[in-house]
């Protein structure tokens, strides 16, 4: 088997690293591609899913993280900064710990889903909760960077897309070309954004050929398909709790040039799809990133997907980042028993005494 060495290592040749550049890595990327044996075969399609949550802090934000703080260190900064719902703020706090960089987090109050909050506080982040949303906290680290000698590392941060890229690599090099679609959940943009080009570099170099760009949002924060800023975005999924998507235009650019589209799907819809994956699949992935199979199961019921169609669904977020939701998703609570192997017996055959 040989040793998988990181990102910046293994695509030097198509991300920015130079010999200032450092080497930084925990090892993220190499993920796993999941044929869905049993949704494929019910819904007629290639179904795969590109399990982001296998990177090291479980979260396709490590791919963008990576790069941009070895960038920031090499530029000479000491302190990042980001906005967050929470997996940014995960990734750059795990990297900016690496480094031994100082690192600033800003996250809307009470909506961060606990495993990711453990995470930015366990890394030594600094976190700082706003009476606002994800938007406003953009706002605010965007114009610190401006005027402050401290990097922004969100995905406006070209060398996050940079590094995110990465993901659309590996999938043409498992299946041996792009798929015929890739569906993508859709935030704040920047990791559609970022497949798209992954696509079309490795597509000049490699001829591996380009998919349909088909991006989910979530119908309370729809501001791409709604094409309106929402002010109050809303929903289960909060990843992508996000009204004002700051790669807005690149990501309409990905699905018009791709003939793709950008949809958007229910809170029901993420659920249901969010469960499916686990109990048929043995897939856990958090809610937002079931926001791409949700939106694959709505276009082939609707006839905008094709049946027969070889379909990359990617799971951006690891389904342990967000116990609570899970807990809150199903009914069936653990059965309390007593200590007793007869009661235990009983119950797993139905009450049926020995
Ligand atoms: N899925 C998950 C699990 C995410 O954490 C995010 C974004 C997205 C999808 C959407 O990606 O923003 O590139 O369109 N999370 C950001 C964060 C906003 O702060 O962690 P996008």
């Amino acid at each position: 088997m040989s040793k998988w060495n990181g990102l910046l290592h293994e695509y030097k040749e198509f991300l920015p690293v130079n010999d200032k550049t450092p080497m930084l890595t925990l090892k993220e990327g190499n993920t796993p591609l999941i044929p869905l044996e049993n949704l494929s075969k019910e819904w007629g399609v290639e179904l795969y899913v590109k399990v982001e949550g296998a990177n090291p802090t479980g979260s396709f934000k490590d791919r963008g993280m990576v790069m941009a703080v070895a960038k920031a260190k090499e530029e000479g900064s000491d302190t990042i900064i980001c906005a967050s719902t929470g997996n940014t703020s995960a990734a750059a706090a795990a990297y900016g710990a690496r480094l031994g960089m100082r690192c600033i987090v800003v996250i809307p109050e009470g909506k961060i889903a606990l495993g990711k909050l453990a995470q930015a506080v366990m890394y030594g982040a600094e976190v700082i909760e706003i009476k606002g949303n994800f938007d406003h906290a953009l706002e605010i680290v965007r114009a610190i960077s401006e005027t402050e000698p401290i990097t922004l590392v969100n995905s406006v941060n070209p060398y996050r897309i940079e590094g995110q890229k990465t993901a659309a690599f590996e999938v043409c090099d498992a299946l041996g070309q792009a798929p015929d679609v890739l569906a993508i959940p859709v935030g704040n943009a920047g990791n559609i954004t970022a497949y798209w080009k992954g696509f079309n570099e490795y597509h000049e170099k490699k001829g591996t050929g380009l998919p349909e760009m088909r991006g989910f949002e979530a119908e309370g924060a729809a501001a791409i398909v709604r094409d309106e800023v929402i002010e109050e975005p809303e929903t289960v999924a909060t990843a992508i709790r996000i009204g004002n998507p700051a790669s807005w235009s690149q990501a309409v650019t990905a699905a018009n040039d791709s003939n793709g589209a950008i949809d958007y799907v229910t809170d029901e819809e993420i659920l249901e799809a969010y469960q499916l994956l686990a109990k048929r699949e043995g897939v856990f992935a958090e809610p937002a990133s079931c926001a791409s199979l949700a939106g694959v199961k709505k276009q082939l019921a609707s006839g905008e997907l094709k049946k027969g169609s070889k379909i990359v669904c990617v799971l951006t977020g690891n389904g342990l980042k967000d116990p609570s939701t899970a807990m809150d998703t199903v009914a069936v609570k653990p059965t309390v028993l007593p200590n007793e192997k007869d009661a235990f017996l009983s119950h797993i055959k139905g009450g049926v005494k020995l």
